[in-house]
């Protein structure tokens, strides 16, 4: 294969940490609107749930997936850890329907914030992982040219910094009526893009740049502490920024806290292979780089191989097949527990020990 075959086609899925499933499905499928394609089981913990929601019968890049921990602590982010996992959305109209249906459910919001980029909010889910939703536009070529992304650091304008911004008319913005259903135009497209920490800003950028194959394309401050650097990273080739490829850190100093792993904290974070045969290439270019990287692993749904970036933070490349009607009709995803064929033996034990979704 050639170099420019490793380049990541994005991301596959996020995994995140939830204290109680049956509070947690309630929140993405009822709340946020994403259906739930797989209720199955931690293959290494099978006492315990993996959910996974997805758009599309879960197209990879739509993928949200939830380890149940019921015995652990509150995971903190810090570096080696993600801040937030940021969702997609069309546009700032459907943005505050989003803001105006979290709100009237009790879900504090802060935003609409102009990053420039796009407009995002905030909130947090019942674990106290931070989620953002983000508009599709303007992009990254709303402030330099789309052929020179990322080469020179861009200082947004005071009016969009903590301290030089309207909170008050930021936070009174909203939808006027109560948005009790998702309609089609609100829907949420999938991950839009991941924020975590660093401590050693140019360190990550040869990571990102080596294992996986990606540019920078914004050079900027965090825009909410504007002493410290933001950096965005994506599958970029001068003409045009792959959707639901942005990976983006902000940069703290050397003495900053390590994030902890435990609920309301991101797991990992999964990029996506085409196959088995392009996660084996995927696998032997990453350990050309000197990047120590697991055997591959078989998910059922997909099959995976594990590495680290240079702050900790654990990665994932997996396939985009077989998917999650492998083991389920395609139209009846999610609606019961599914076991892979080595756990199928425990299917008693391990369903008597798991605590009824609701
Ligand atoms: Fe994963
Ligand atoms: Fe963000």
């Amino acid at each position: 294969m050639t170099d420019a075959e490793f380049v990541t086609n994005g991301f596959h899925h996020v995994t995140m940490v939830s204290r109680d499933a049956s509070r947690t499905l309630p929140f993405y499928r009822d709340l946020l609107g994403f259906p739930l394609v797989k209720q199955t089981v931690n293959f290494d913990l099978p006492e315990t749930y993996h959910l996974y929601f997805g758009v599309d019968g879960g197209h990879p890049g739509t993928i949200l997936t939830f380890f149940e921990w019921p015995h652990a602590g509150r995971g903190r982010y810090g570096v080696g850890g993600v801040h937030h996992v940021a969702l997609g959305v069309a546009d700032e109209a459907q943005q505050l329907k989003w803001k105006r249906r979290l709100t009237d459910a009790g879900v504090p919001v802060s935003g609409p914030y102009d990053r420039g980029w796009f407009t995002s909010i905030y909130f947090a889910d019942p674990d106290g992982q931070i989620l953002e939703i983000a508009t599709e536009g303007p992009g990254f070529a709303t402030d330099e040219p789309i052929e020179a992304l990322g080469q020179r650091i861009i200082v947004p304008d005071p009016g969009r910094l903590k301290g030089g911004r309207d909170e008050a008319s930021i936070q009174a913005a909203s939808h006027p009526e109560p948005v009790p259903e998702i309609d089609d135009a609100m829907r949420l497209r999938g991950i839009h893009h991941v924020t975590g920490m660093t401590d050693d800003i140019g360190a990550a950028d040869d990571f990102y740049n080596r294992a996986l194959g990606m540019r920078l394309v914004k050079k900027s401050v965090n825009q909410d502490d504007p002493d410290t650097p933001h950096w965005f990273w994506a599958n970029y080739d001068g003409a045009r920024v792959l959707p639901a490829s942005d990976m983006t850190l902000f940069g703290w100093p050397k003495n900053a806290p390590r994030a902890r792993e435990g609920t309301g904290q991101t797991h990992h974070v999964a990029f996506r292979a085409n196959d088995e045969e392009h996660l084996a290439a995927w696998r032997e270019h990453l350990l050309a780089q000197g990047i120590d990287v697991t055997d591959i692993r078989d998910r059922n749904y997909f099959k995976s191989i594990y590495f680290r970036s240079p702050d900790g933070l654990l990665h994932e490349i997996a396939t985009d097949v077989p998917g999650f009607a492998v083991d389920e009709d395609a139209d009846r995803l999610g609606e019961s527990l599914r076991l892979p064929s080595w756990l199928e033996p425990r299917r008693t034990e391990i369903a008597s020990a798991l605590k009824p979704l609701g």
